[in-house]
């Protein structure tokens, strides 16, 4: 019995088999522990440090030219820590992200002259009417996608963008992947009891897999009355794999740069930020 359960535990899933981020980002224990990493300004674990996020907003700022009429969409926005800064060059600011815990934190920390219009859900399937200057997508998290959502939301963002808008995002480079290996880690209230409240076993998986270029990190997460699996998917990128996914929903990647402050690209990058846009002739690739 044991040993079945544990070889169910080891076992390697297809890659994008089952998502879960809304569990990871949703469940009251380590919804409020993610809030701690994100507004702790220092670490990378949630959120780029404050220095970082302050460079990026004046970079973002510059390059879409946002100011008053300027209207920007930021996806996944968590606690608003790029949304809050961004409503203060006078553009209208759009926030989504599923986690209530985040919305209520940015909410509650925006300026009260300029605060962002902001949306709980998930931006798959949210509805979130009008069109944007500027989508933003920041800290990775394209690369958590399957394929089939990526192409669902790049589809949403062709329809979101106006004819002169940018979207801008961060991905995982090849070098990244190069630098993950496999392995399993076992214990007792593991990563300091940020999974639960509650005593419990966990194992952390990382599976590899480099023909797709995506790794997995799984947690298998045992307490008394429950057993929950948490799948961390990440997809690397070339630059031409970017460029293929953008053109087949209508988009084109204009732009690369090192990283979401517009530094420069580094040619074996463990991570890049990408600048797209409509294609002139506008209509997504079916098929
Ligand atoms: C790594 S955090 C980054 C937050 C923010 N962009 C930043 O850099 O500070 C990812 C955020 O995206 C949200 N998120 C992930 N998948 C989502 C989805 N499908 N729909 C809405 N929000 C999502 C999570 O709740 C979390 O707040």
């Amino acid at each position: 019995m044991l040993f079945e359960q544990l070889e169910h535990i080891h076992a390697r899933p297809a890659p994008f088999s089952t998502y879960t981020a809304l569990d990871l980002w949703t469940d009251p224990h380590s919804s409020q522990r993610m809030l701690e990493f994100h507004i702790d300004g220092q670490t990378e674990l949630a959120s780029r440090t404050t220095a970082f996020i302050d460079r990026s907003v004046t970079w973002l700022s510059g390059l879409a030219g946002l100011g008053e009429g300027s209207q920007l969409l930021d996806l996944g926005c968590g606690p608003g820590l790029y949304a809050n800064r961004l409503a203060l060059t006078g553009a209208e600011v759009v926030g989504v992200d599923f986690s209530e815990r985040s919305i209520d934190y940015a909410q509650s920390t925006a300026d009260s002259t300029a605060t962002p219009t902001y949306v709980l859900g998930n931006y798959l399937d949210v509805e979130v009417p009008g069109t944007f200057d500027v989508v933003l997508l920041a800290m990775y998290d394209y690369c958590a996608l399957s394929p089939d959502q990526r192409r669902q939301l790049l589809d949403r963002i062709h329809g979101w963008l106006r004819q002169e808008g940018r979207f801008v995002f961060d991905v995982y480079g090849t070098r990244s992947l190069d630098e993950r290996e496999e392995g399993v880690t076992y214990a007792r209230d593991l990563m300091d009891g940020f999974w639960s409240d509650e005593p419990y076993h966990a194992f952390h998986h990382t599976f590899v897999y480099p023909d797709e270029g995506v790794v997995l990190d799984k947690y298998e997460i045992i307490e008394s009355n429950r057993t929950r699996t948490i799948y961390n998917w990440l997809q690397h990128f070339t630059e031409a794999k970017l460029h293929a996914e953008l053109h087949a929903s209508g988009l084109t990647l204009d732009q690369l740069f090192g990283d979401l402050t517009g530094a420069p690209p580094d040619p074996d990058p463990r991570g890049f930020c990408a600048v797209a846009s409509r294609r002139p002739e506008a209509a997504a690739v079916t098929g």
